[in-house]
């Protein structure tokens, strides 16, 4: 099993990313850490400590929390989309205690690097704001990653905030740089795929509908929000940004991937650039696959307490 760490900033695909990941043999979930982006970071805290009471993984992650904002600028957040709280709004979530503000994510990454160095594998589904106060903390550390799963970019494809930037990278553009320019094993998981990799409404009902219960429920409840707005911009379903970076972490096969350099823009755009590579971007994915692999680990018709 390999151990991961996942910086998150939930949000209603963070969300069903961090339940795939609860939910895959192949990697054990050691650390959380929150950042401000879609939400603030105390909602993102709220909605990770939700997640964790809902789905009780085991082990159970440590949870930090990171940056209030971006490393240079003021946050702009995706609240339109993901609802005030980050998870579509719903009236009845149990309360739940807030995140400890020590230790913080930056300096729980670092130390999940020393631990594991070559072991770990660092997923960041946010703005990269406490991926790069990490490096700023002991970049050398850092270094010794085996891999850093970034969903964020829009490459050859438009962007979804600014007809070229990506919401991840453009609410911190500085940080982006600051991780492209680090010499990190990096992959990127950049709309040019995640836009493949979409969810239809009815097949979330059906597969949520083969393992009844409070779990099924809440998810069906909190992403309904994610359908209807993808339904009203005319799309087909929702896109999985964030479980697709979680899926490629298991199984790298699921896109074809090119190396490549990237730059930042002053927006958060990501250009290519000419030099030596310093990521390998994700392009076409195995749609259906990925999908199965999604639904089958959400929703698994007999894992114990599904239906308690
Ligand atoms: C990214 O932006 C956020 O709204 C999603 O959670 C995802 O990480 C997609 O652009
Ligand atoms: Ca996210």
């Amino acid at each position: 099993m390999t151990p991961v760490l996942i910086d998150t900033d939930p949000g209603i695909d963070d969300a069903l990313a961090l339940l795939l990941a609860w939910s895959s043999p192949e990697i054990r979930v050691e650390a959380i850490t929150t950042v401000a982006g879609n939400v603030r970071v105390e909602a993102a805290g709220t909605n990770v400590v939700r997640l964790l009471a809902l789905r009780r993984p085991t082990p159970r992650p440590l949870v930090a929390a990171g940056a209030a904002g971006p490393l240079a600028r003021a946050l702009t957040t995706a609240t339109r989309y993901h609802g005030e709280d980050g998870l579509g709004d719903l009236a009845d979530w149990p309360v739940v205690e807030p995140v400890p503000t020590s230790p913080d994510a930056a300096s729980v990454i670092v130390d999940a690097a020393r631990r594991h160095g070559r072991e770990l594998t660092l997923v960041a589904l946010g703005p990269l704001t406490n991926v790069a106060l990490a490096l700023k903390q002991d970049a050398a550390v850092v270094g010794r990653v085996g891999r850093v799963v970034v969903m964020g970019g829009a490459v050859d494809v438009p962007g979804n905030v600014t007809p070229a930037a990506e919401f991840n990278m453009h609410v911190d553009p500085e940080a982006a740089h600051r991780v492209l320019a680090a010499g990190l094993p990096l992959e990127l998981v950049p709309l040019d795929a995640t836009r493949q990799a979409v969810l239809p409404r009815a097949g979330m009902r059906a597969a949520l509908g083969r393992s009844p219960g409070p779990l099924a429920s809440r998810i069906q409840a909190f992403s309904e929000r994610g359908f209807r707005i993808a339904h009203a911009e005319g799309e087909q379903g929702m896109a999985l940004h964030d479980p697709l970076a979680v899926a490629v972490t298991l199984d790298p096969s699921l896109a074809k991937w090119e190396t490549v350099r990237l730059a930042v823009g002053p927006d958060g755009e990501t250009l290519r650039a000419s030099g030596a590579p310093n990521c390998r971007v994700a392009k076409a994915v195995d749609a259906d696959r990925f999908i199965r692999l999604f639904l089958d680990r959400l929703c698994p018709t007999s894992r114990p307490g599904a239906s308690s």
